[in-house]
């Protein structure tokens, strides 16, 4: 019996990420069973119907359930998805306009905002994980749920034994645009990346396994201009960044989408009333083409890509957010990174990169980052308001401490509801 849990399906999120499931009459990832579990009834009977309306339209064999019980989605599940949103696009709308008041970037996974999404996610994720532990073990949980390398870092040291990765579509495209700045075909070109989750670089890219990296930087401008980073900058790091990392770069150029009425969430929340419409239609049975408004593009390819690796159809080597477990020198075993891995049925090992191959540049703001993320995942179990301090003042993106205090402050009186360990 080859079951999916979707925890959270009744994100609006979810007709994409069964895409790749659907195709072919469900043969490209096959599945007996696909749980797709909400605790918002509502969420989950609009969702859910459009889900199954697509599945009967493609021909899908598998069965669609929909449910609110945790424990009935998990049970002989063999992969458990985790998508959720711990106080939905309101509490995001807090997350990106507090720290903006303060002069500070406010964004959904990165900075103070990142830092508030992981202190309500965690708990959640971890009961979730536990309640995996229990009904099924063997299953592998495949997390979404921004941030996504922090979260899988704190669950994996919080629930020691169940198998989860970090999954982000954020890298899917990384061969794609050195392949069009160097003007080659895009099979023959393999990149090389690491870093963390939404805070990662491509530092090494050969063609036909001849190293380019060189070449690839002493490209003409208005080639390099391709791959959407200012030429002096990747000439200086002489590595790609992937785009978050425009937060930390142009912080001043980025600091205005956060301002109250025009930031994401708001728009988030005008696309999710459309979406939420269009989805109750009984006579939609696709999804619909305003779905591209949103994020998460991807994400059906990257899971699909992931469980057919580890159920042996197609191992593959990509960027996971996996434990450490040794690979990069100086990062504990048991910290998350965001680093090539192999997916194999036998489990997943990060690829061993000799830290002489990576950049100091990439080094140093990847350790103050990581630092910052294992003080958030530590602050996200106790409830320790000085260890919650630590993390904020931590994240290179907040100027100082009392800037930092201050966010952190406003920021656990907003939300509240939602963090009972700081209570
Ligand atoms: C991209 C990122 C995701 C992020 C999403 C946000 O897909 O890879 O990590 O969650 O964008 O999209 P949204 O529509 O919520 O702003």
């Amino acid at each position: 019996m080859n079951k999916i849990a979707v925890i959270g399906a009744g994100s609006v999120y979810t007709p994409e990420l069964v895409t790749e499931f659907f195709k072919d009459g469900g043969k490209l990832v096959p599945f007996d069973e696909m749980a797709l579990m909400d605790i918002d009834r509502g969420r989950l009977a609009a969702v859910g119907g459009l889900t199954q309306r697509m599945a009967r339209r493609q021909g899908v064999r598998g069965e669609i359930s929909l449910t609110t019980s945790l424990t009935e989605a998990i049970r002989g599940a063999k992969f458990v998805i985790v998508q959720i949103r711990v106080g939905g696009n309101r509490a995001r709308a807090l997350d990106e306009t507090i720290p903006y008041r303060y002069g500070v970037i406010g964004q959904e996974t990165t900075g103070p905002g990142g830092m508030f999404k992981a202190l309500r996610t965690i708990p959640a994720v971890v009961e979730i994980a536990k309640t995996v532990k229990r009904v099924a073990p063997r299953a592998w949980i495949l997390n979404f749920t921004n941030p996504s390398g922090l979260v899988t870092e704190a669950v994996l040291k919080a629930v020691p034994g169940v198998k989860m990765l970090g999954i982000c579509s954020a890298q899917l495209g990384r061969e794609w645009w050195v392949a069009r700045a160097l003007g080659v075909k895009r099979e023959r070109i393999k990149v090389r990346s690491a870093g963390l989750n939404h805070l990662a670089w491509v530092y090494r890219v050969s063609v036909d396994g001849r190293d380019v990296t060189d070449r690839l930087f002493n490209l003409p401008d208005r080639r390099l201009k391709h791959l959407g980073w200012p030429v002096d900058l990747m000439r200086s790091i002489r590595m790609v960044p992937i785009g978050y990392l425009w937060y930390y770069y142009y912080s001043d150029k980025m600091l205005p989408h956060s301002r109250p009425g025009h930031n994401r969430a708001k728009r988030v929340m005008e696309i999710e009333r459309i979406l939420m419409k269009r989805y109750a239609d009984p006579a939609l049975d696709e999804p619909p083409k305003e779905l591209s408004l949103r994020g998460g593009s991807g994400y059906s390819l990257a899971m699909s890509t992931v469980m057919n690796a580890l159920t042996g159809r197609k191992p593959c080597t990509i960027p996971m957010n996996v434990q450490n477990r040794g690979a990069v020198e100086g990062f504990a075993r048991d910290q998350v990174l965001e680093i090539d891995s192999t997916l194999r049925p036998a489990g997943v090992t990060p690829v061993a990169i000799p830290l002489r191959d990576l950049p100091p540049h990439l080094l140093g703001l990847t350790h103050q980052v990581k630092a910052y993320e294992t003080l958030t995942a530590e602050a996200a179990m106790t409830g320790c308001y000085h260890t919650a301090l630590e993390a904020m003042i931590t994240h290179p993106l907040v100027p100082n401490a009392t800037v930092g205090q201050r966010i952190l402050d406003e920021m656990l009186k907003a939300h509240r509801k939602y963090l009972p360990k700081f209570r």
